[in-house]
């Protein structure tokens, strides 16, 4: 039987699953996620979607290899599509933009339940999915930086509470990470603010988008009074 092996960026979002959990893996592809999870005693069991039938089916060749066919179910489904409601309580969305990730979870109001969690790890545009949590209701709970084949990452661990609260202007860009003193967190921040001055000073220089540029100022002010990250780019 094949023993999984997860890489950090994985392994990180694997660490925020509580355990007993029913997982949902969507946009899952190889499968190695939610094998690892029952392998490992975290999740009692999973499913694992994908919305190509090719990853599904790689999905598919990891489960058989585990012999995890009575545990793991493989569906095809665009996002939460063929998902049966109520059959899982943790909803995983690793390796997918955040614009896409925001979008799949929009079209379900099922998951709006204060037992479901949801486990994100964008890899572009991790303030599209917080700006989906804090616009409806999710609680940020946690979040953790990490670093997988030359890139830092974010993963984001939200609950459903049903209280849409105030944040301040950067706070979808820099979140929960901002909390933490680990240097993956740090390095992630640091790149996320060089980006939005990269922008502001395009948008500047070619005298575009005005409110966009005034928008930026405010947002990486607020980014820098609340993030103690040393020397960054100059605006
Ligand atoms: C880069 S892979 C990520 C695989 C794995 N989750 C990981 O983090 O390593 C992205 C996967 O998301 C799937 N995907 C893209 N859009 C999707 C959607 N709307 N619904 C479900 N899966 C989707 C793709 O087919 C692909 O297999």
């Amino acid at each position: 039987m094949t023993s999984i092996k997860l890489d950090s960026r994985l392994m990180t979002a694997a660490s925020m699953v509580r355990k007993g959990s029913s997982v949902i893996d969507i946009g899952t592809d190889h499968g190695y996620l939610p094998c690892w999870l029952v392998q490992n005693k975290i999740a009692k069991k999973a499913i694992a979607g994908d919305v190509r039938p090719m990853p599904l089916q790689s999905a598919v060749n990891t489960i058989k290899l585990c012999g995890l066919e009575d545990k793991i179910s493989a569906v095809l489904s665009d996002g939460l599509e063929n998902i049966p409601e109520n059959d899982g309580d943790t909803i995983i969305l690793a390796g997918m933009g955040g614009i896409l990730i925001s979008d799949i979870l929009s079209k379900k109001q099922w998951i709006k339940k204060d037992n479901i969690e949801i486990i994100a790890q964008p890899m572009t545009h991790c303030e599209k999915a917080r700006e989906y949590f804090i616009e409806n209701g999710f609680e940020i709970k946690e979040e953790k930086g990490c670093f997988s084949q030359g890139h830092y990452y974010c993963v984001i661990r939200a609950v459903y509470s049903g209280k849409v609260q105030i944040y301040e202007k950067g706070y979808i860009y820099y979140g929960k990470l901002k909390d933490n003193e680990d240097e993956f967190s740090k390095e992630y921040l640091k790149g996320q603010l060089n980006r939005l001055k990269k922008r502001y000073n395009a948008l500047k220089e070619n005298s575009l988008e005005l409110k966009e540029c005034e928008y930026l100022s405010e947002v990486i002010k607020d980014f820098e009074r609340n993030t103690n990250l040393g020397v960054t780019a100059k605006m």
